[in-house]
Order: structure tokens, then sequence, then C-alpha cells
């Protein structure tokens, strides 16, 4: 009997594979990174073909460092940045454009013209999401009128849409030779085109988009057997049995899976995600509703998500466009240098803002700048942007569910950082608790996948998984933080309106 899962992670920056054994710990990782392609202010691409063939490699390199071969993978479990567009032609595995990156603004005349005199959220009460950049269905229709002949292409049928997770499960079975057109629920609930209460696509929506149905992936649930992997990698014959958007799937590695219960993940970007169980809950605070988790045949779960666009970005940012550090974890030996922010506050609306503003005018930038000001009060102040960010999404999931979060569960690459948890735990009021496990999007991907084939028996087993590695408690300051947190929100206010 195989004694693990392996999980593809295709994330905004880079793709990995990662194994796990049935307690849920890391064997082997194996990841590669993927150009940032930005070819003008706003736009954000990524190329299709180098993500499938680094996911094929990174496979090879996993299952090298475990030393072992597919016959001991009882299954495989997908994740993927979330509302990343890939159009493709069936015919040839060809993709007509590159992929266009969830953080990715150039869509924003299209947003304006769908939303017309109904506004951003004339879909909402159908799909969860307000009209924004942000979903994969504006990125369709863009690349359906400006890339030459894809209409044509489209309408006759040739041409094909998914997200990143469709596109390795398609590229993994076979690609124009059988491939599986398929993604799951949590994916779909990010396009703009699925009716969360059918989980189907809705006809009426595509129409107003411009989407011929023909183009979307059969919608199925989180945690089945979609096919088996008959490409070049090492896994041939093994099955897929799970997808999960990331932050779903870190919902579900961090043993998140009823009511009440969340976690918020730090990565590229950060998103709260707060599980409502089988009942969709409309957000009044600026949320997002959206699909938690669908296991087989049994109901869909539902989530409010809090999404941040900029987070780890930010940092990146420092280091590649300003070029004040020159690795991640220097962002946090300056910071550490430094007292406090000196009264440096940095709202980083690269993308606009997200949660729970939702406002494309907004653009980043930097307030409270002295000559007394350092680059360290600048590390110090984007550090600390992700923080009073997760504080106004908090807000907003406790005004939403009418209970306040005793605590916030953590995972991604930031909760490394020591400073930012420690601020993080201060600015929220309440502790901040990290898992063991800290590959928590993996790590859900893989639940799903072996809970599918019999691998784990039930979610009782996952939870038993789950282990505290280590809790911040804050400050009993409360008004510092509060007198942060109106200094944070009069600078938010600075950063809207820059868009002519
Ligand atoms: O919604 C975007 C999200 O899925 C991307 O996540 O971890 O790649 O920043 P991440």
């Amino acid at each position: 009997m195989a004694q693990y899962i392996i999980a593809l992670d295709q994330g905004t920056t880079s793709s990995r594979a990662i194994i796990f054994d049935k307690k849920g710990s890391i064997i082997s990782v194996g990841q590669k990174e993927h150009e940032q392609i930005m070819p003008r202010a706003g736009w954000v691409e990524h190329d299709p073909i180098e993500i499938r063939d680094n996911m094929r490699e990174v496979i090879g390199i996993a299952l090298g460092r475990a030393n072992i071969t597919r016959h001991d993978i009882a299954a495989i479990g997908i994740t993927n940045q979330r509302e990343t567009a890939v159009v493709w032609d069936k015919n040839t595995g060809e993709p007509v454009y590159n992929a266009i990156v969830w953080q990715d603004t150039r869509t924003q005349p299209i947003v304006d013209r769908l939303a017309g005199d109904e506004g951003i959220e004339r879909f909402k009460d159908i799909v969860g999401l307000p009209l924004a950049t942000y979903f994969s269905g504006t990125k369709i229709v863009w690349i359906l009128e400006n890339v030459e002949g894809a209409r044509e292409k489209a309408e006759a049928g040739d041409l094909i849409f998914g997200t990143t997770d469709t596109w390795v499960l398609w590229n993994l079975t076979g690609g124009p030779d059988g491939g599986v057109h398929a993604t799951d629920v949590t994916n779909a609930s990010r396009t703009l085109f699925m009716d969360l209460k059918t989980l189907s696509w809705r006809e009426d929506i595509l129409a107003e988009f411009g989407v011929p149905l023909s183009m979307l992936p059969e919608i199925r649930s989180s945690s089945e057997v979609y096919g088996v992997a008959r490409d070049a990698s090492l896994l041939r014959e093994t099955p897929i049995a799970g997808i999960l958007g990331d932050q779903q799937a870190a919902t579900f590695g961090q043993a998140a899976f009823d009511a009440g219960e969340s976690k918020n993940t730090y990565g590229t970007g950060c998103f709260l995600i707060f599980q409502t169980g089988t009942d969709i809950v409309k957000s009044e605070n600026g949320l997002l509703t959206t699909v938690g988790y669908k296991l087989g045949d049994e109901p869909a779960h539902y989530a409010l998500e809090g999404s941040i666009a900029v987070a780890g970005s930010l940092i990146q940012w420092l280091r590649d466009q300003l070029g004040i550090i020159s690795s991640a974890p220097e962002a946090e030996e300056l910071a550490k240098k430094v007292e406090d922010n000196g009264g440096v506050y940095f709202v980083p609306a690269f993308s606009g803002l997200f949660a729970p503003y939702w406002r494309p005018d907004a653009r980043g930038t930097i307030v409270g700048l002295t000559r007394y000001s350092n680059r360290n009060h600048i590390a110090r102040a984007a550090l600390e942007a992700t923080a009073f960010q997760t504080r106004e999404v908090l807000d907003a999931v406790n005004a939403d569910s009418g209970v306040d979060l005793t605590e916030l569960k953590v995972d991604g690459g930031m909760i490394a950082n020591d400073t930012l948890m420690q601020f993080q735990a201060d600015i929220l009021g309440v502790p901040v608790v990290r898992p063991v496990v800290a590959e928590t999007t993996a790590l859900g991907a893989a639940y799903a996948a072996g809970l599918a084939v019999g691998f784990w028996n039930d979610l009782d087993e996952l939870r038993a998984n789950w282990q505290e590695d280590k809790r911040w408690t804050p400050n009993d300051d409360v008004a510092e933080r509060e007198r942060q947190l109106r200094l944070w929100k009069k600078a938010v206010t600075k950063s809207m309106g820059w868009v002519d």
C-alpha cells in the first residue's frame, strides 16, 4: 500500500511538489520559481508552458529527494493561485496568450463596462463577488477581445479556459490527447460565473460577458478522482484526486473545517478565510462569499474571505524594484533596527485596494515621511501594512459573523517573521497561532486527495494531525493599538483617487 500523497502547489511565484506521509509530515519538496512578466504598469503575466514544465520538473525533484517512485504515491492533490486565467487551443495545447495573473488590473475598463449603471455588485447575490479585475472572468474577456482570432476560435469550440489547477490537470492527464478539462468548486467560485447555490455555470452571466460556455471546464467537487496522470511526468497512472484553490487548501490544511473556524495565509497576498458551514453568508462589510470545500457528493461548505492583494509581494518589491534590501529576511532586520515606524505608513495598493475597500482607483502610498525617516522605517512600515490590512479584514469578519474571533491561525511564508507576527497579535488584540506543519496549502490539497482514495478516512483523522507550534500573545496597550489603527486608516484614505 502506497504510503504517501503528493501535492502540486501551482502558486503565484513558484510551482512546488510536496510529498506527505499519513501524519501530514513533509517527506520532501521540489520547488521552482517562474518569471513574473510585467509588460506595462498594472499588467502581470506568467508563461503557462514554463509553469507546465516546471511542474513536471519539481515532481521529479520531490520524488528523487524522497528516493521513492510513483508506486509509493497513493494520489495527487492540486492547489493553485486561484484567479489566474489561461486560455489555450485544445487541439495543440498551445496557450493563445500568457496567463493573466490575479494581480493584473488591465481589465478595469471591462469591469466598468459590465458594471454600467447597476454597479459592481450586480452579480454579487448569485456569485458572491463584486465585479473586479481580480477575478478570472474579465481576464477571459480581455483575451477574447485583444488576441487576434481568439473569439472566432473560441466560438468554433477550439479554445478552452482554465485557472492553473485546470491547466495542470489537463496537461497531467494527457493534454490534447484526452486531457481532463475540469476544475473544482472553489476555483470555479472565483470566476464570477458560478452560481453559489447550484454550483453550476450561469449562462445568463456568461452571455453578458460574451464568453462561450464551451470554453469552461466541468465543475467537480474538491475531493474525487478526476483522472489519472498520463503525461511525461514521473507520476504516470497515479490518480489525481483533490483540487482546492490555494486559500481554501490552506484552510483545509489548518483543519479549519467547521463554521466559525478560520485562518490567515501570508503569501504573495494575504487571505483570511472564515468558514460558514453549509450556509451562504452574504457580506455587508466588503468580504467575498466563496466556496470553502466540497467533499465528493456531500454538500458544499461555504466561507467568507478577506482578500488582501499585496503582502509578501511588497517585500519582494523592496528587494527587486526599490533595492533597499537584498533578501526578504533583511526586511525584518531593518525593521528591528528601529523602535517603531517613526510615523511612516505604507499602503501597498499596487493592484488598487481589495478587501474591505474594493477601490480600483487606489495606488501605493507612503505617508508620514520626515527628514528623520530612513529605510528602516520604510521596511517596518511595509511589514506593518500586512498586519493593519489583516486587522481591517478581521473587523469585517467579526461584523459579518456577529462573533469576535478569539485567536487567529496563521500560515504562509511571512509567518517566519517574528517581528511581524508579534506586531500582528498586538494590532489585533488576539493571539496569533502557528501550526507545526506550516505548509498548510499543500497539506490541504494532499488531504483532499487522500480522503478521496481512502488514504485518510475522515476529517477527525486530519484534525488529530494539527499541532500548535508557536503562539504570539498581544500586549495590552489598547490606546496605542487604536492610535496606530487610526493613522493607518487615514493613510488608506490618502491612497484613494489616484487614477484619472
Ligand atoms: O487569490 C490569489 C491567491 O490564490 C494567490 O495566492 O499564495 O499565490 O499569493 P498566493
